[in-house]
C-alpha cells in the first residue's frame, strides 16, 4: 500500500471512531437529560400534590432521597414529625437505626434509595388510611419504575402489604424473597418496631443478610 493511501485510511478510520464516540456521548447525554427531566417532574408533582387531606397538615412532602441509580431501594411507611419538618425520609430515631442497618450491610445511606408509601405525614403519626395509600402509592410505584432497583426492602407491615397486596402479618412474610413487578422484594421489620422490640433485631439482620446475598448475585 502506498504511504499516502495508508495515511488516508488511518485518517478515515479515526474520523469514524471519533464520530462513534461523539454519537455515543450525545446519546448518553440525551438519556441523562430526559431522566433528570422525568425525575424533576415527578418530584415537582409530589411537592404540589393535593390528592388527599394530608396536604392541609403537612409542613413538607417527603419525596425520598439517595442514589437514583441504586440497586437497593428501602420502602418505609410514612414521614413522622422529623421527616415532615425536614422534608427528608428516615431522619428521626427510627431513621438513625435504619442508617446503622445500612452501614452494617457495608453500604452508606448515599448508596441506596429511601422512600415511603406516603409522601406526607399523617397527623399524630396515625396509621395511613387505605384511601391515602391508594392516592399516594402511584408516586412510589413510579419512583420504582424509574430507578429500576434490583432489590426492594420493605420496612414493616404497611410497605410490605401494600406492594405485595397481601394481608399476612409481616412476622409471617419476612425471611423470604418475593417479586414486585419483576423486582426481588425482601420484607423486614420496621426500624421503629425494632426500637421497641430489640429481640427482633436478629431476625431483621437475617433479612438484611438475605438482601446482601441477592445484591451479590444479581
Ligand atoms: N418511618 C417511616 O416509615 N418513614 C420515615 O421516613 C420515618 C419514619
Amino acid at each position: 500500500m502506498r504511504e499516502e493511501d495508508w495515511r488516508s485510511l488511518v485518517e478515515l478510520e479515526h474520523s469514524f471512531v471519533g464520530d462513534d464516540l461523539f454519537l455515543a456521548t450525545k446519546d448518553d447525554d440525551q438519556e441523562k437529560i430526559s431522566f433528570d427531566k422525568t425525575w424533576a417532574n415527578l418530584s415537582e408533582t409530589v411537592k404540589e400534590c393535593q390528592k388527599c387531606s394530608l396536604c392541609d397538615t403537612r409542613n413538607h412532602t417527603v419525596f425520598g432521597e439517595g442514589d437514583v441509580n441504586a440497586k437497593l431501594f428501602f420502602v418505609g411507611e410514612a414521614p413522622g414529625k422529623d421527616e415532615d419538618l425536614s422534608g427528608k425520609p428516615f431522619v428521626g430515631r427510627a431513621g438513625k437505626l435504619l442508617t446503622k442497618m445500612i452501614i452494617a450491610m457495608g453500604l452508606q445511606r448515599e448508596d441506596v434509595f429511601i422512600a415511603n408509601i406516603l409522601k406526607c405525614r399523617p397527623p399524630d403519626n396515625r396509621n395511613p388510611s387505605s384511601e391515602e395509600i391508594e392516592k399516594c402509592v402511584p408516586y412510589l410505584k413510579r419512583q420504582i419504575s424509574i430507578i429500576q432497583p434490583k432489590i426492594l426492602c420493605t420496612l414493616g407491615s404497611f410497605a410490605t402489604k401494600t406492594l405485595l397486596e397481601e394481608e399476612t402479618p409481616i412476622s409471617k412474610l419476612r425471611g423470604k424473597v418475593y417479586s414486585y413487578e419483576g423486582v426481588s422484594l425482601v420484607p423486614t421489620f420496621h426500624p421503629a418496631y425494632l426500637l421497641r422490640n430489640a429481640s427482633m433485631k436478629a431476625k431483621a439482620w437475617q433479612d438484611l443478610q438475605l438482601v446482601m446475598k441477592l445484591l451479590d448475585t444479581r
